[in-house]
């Protein structure tokens, strides 16, 4: 968890970035250009429009250090500006129409769209901030039966299932594991039957269709103290089938007023997914009490690789002339493994 103040540090880097490098730009640019072999611009009414604009996004991040909480608007208008300019340079330097001068602008401005989309989750949640830096908050008091709620399509998440459930029943928990089952068991299964499958999957995620599910049993009145659920990240957001269990707001007595906490599993992008896990258990009434994510074993971009290549052949190792570029085993290293285990047992003892 990267503390709040770098993000607002950066905001100041940015602005002193855009704000004066225009400036700079506007007066120098003719000896600069000379002198790194970039053609005059030919149409200077433009140039002085780009630099205005991106001089404007410098004033932009100057109002987020200044007054983040009250800037969030500003931080949405800032990601759209920075990512347009950022994947719009990086485009037509691909395209071979600019120097390579501009693609440093580019690359920073595609940084900086990610950098103020990380500050914004993190001022839309402040509260969420001490649970994410790993700590477990106190409970109700009482101890002894847990429930896991989780889907799995691939298997990673029911691998940290099984590790936080030994997390808990070596601290004398007795554990129910309830697993979401997906009424469209063609579609969601693994490997999948088509490639076709795997796009459907990704385009419902992407336009958050909703998936049924066989009801769960998941009654009001139960004895479990802590409810433990589950979730993977499909497209920058939670699964379809662990969020169809909180559409339905006849599940939600099932949490109310427990103790709960969340796992996330995904190849790396786990922040959003998390967050609406938890704002969901929060909406059903849960008290959250820890929150913990992980992601695929090894570094990009050997890790996405690593993914397309074992959704696609169900597999490791595959395609064999990849090899030794793709990651040896898929999801969560033992390491992780382990630590969701001493994640259980910190939730037991909480
Ligand atoms: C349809 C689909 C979309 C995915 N989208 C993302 C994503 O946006 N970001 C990410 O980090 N991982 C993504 N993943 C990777 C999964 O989160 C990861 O494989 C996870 O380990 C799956 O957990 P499970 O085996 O318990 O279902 C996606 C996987 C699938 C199948």
């Amino acid at each position: 968890m990267i503390p709040s103040r770098y993000y607002r540090y950066a905001c100041l880097v940015t602005a002193a970035a855009n704000g004066g490098g225009n400036l700079f730009l506007l007066v120098f640019y003719r000896p600069l250009f000379e002198l790194l072999g970039i053609s005059q611009p030919v149409d200077l009414h433009y140039f002085v429009w780009m630099a205005g604009l991106s001089f404007t996004n410098g004033v932009l991040a100057l109002l987020v250090f200044m007054d983040p909480e009250g800037s969030r608007s500003l931080l949405k208008v800032g990601i759209v500006g920075k990512g347009i300019f950022g994947l719009t340079t990086i485009h037509f330097y691909v395209a071979g129409d600019i120097h390579w001068f501009f693609l440093l602008f580019g690359i920073w401005d595609a940084i900086f769209a990610v950098i103020f989309w990380l500050y914004l989750m993190q001022l839309q949640a402040p509260d969420l901030s001490e649970i994410l830096s790993g700590s477990i908050r106190g409970g109700d008091g009482s101890r002894g039966k847990a429930a896991i709620l989780y889907f799995s399509l691939t298997g990673t998440g029911r691998g940290g299932v099984d590790s936080v459930r030994d997390g808990l029943e070596s601290k004398g928990y007795t554990v129910d594991t309830i697993q979401i089952k997906p009424v469209e068991t063609g579609l969601f299964r693994f490997p999948f039957g088509s490639a076709l499958d795997f796009v459907r999957i990704g385009a419902r995620a992407v336009l958050r269709v909703r998936a049924k599910i066989e009801p769960p049993d998941l009654p009001a009145a139960h004895d479990y103290d802590l409810i433990v659920v589950g979730s993977q990240t499909w497209f920058v957001g939670m699964s379809a089938p662990i969020e169809e269990v909180f559409m339905d707001p006849a599940n939600h007595p099932f949490f109310r007023g427990r103790d709960a906490a969340v796992f996330v599993v995904c190849r790396g992008l786990w922040r959003r997914s998390q967050a609406m896990l938890i704002r969901h258990l929060e909406g059903a009434g849960a008290s959250l009490v820890g929150a913990r994510a992980y992601t695929h074993t090894g570094r990009e971009p050997s890790r996405l690789f690593s993914l397309v290549a074992y959704l696609a052949y169900g597999e490791t190792g595959r395609p064999a002339f990849l090899k030794w570029f793709l990651q040896p085993r898929y999801g969560l290293s033992e390491a992780d493994l382990d630590e969701l285990r001493r994640f259980g047992a910190a939730l037991a003892e909480r």
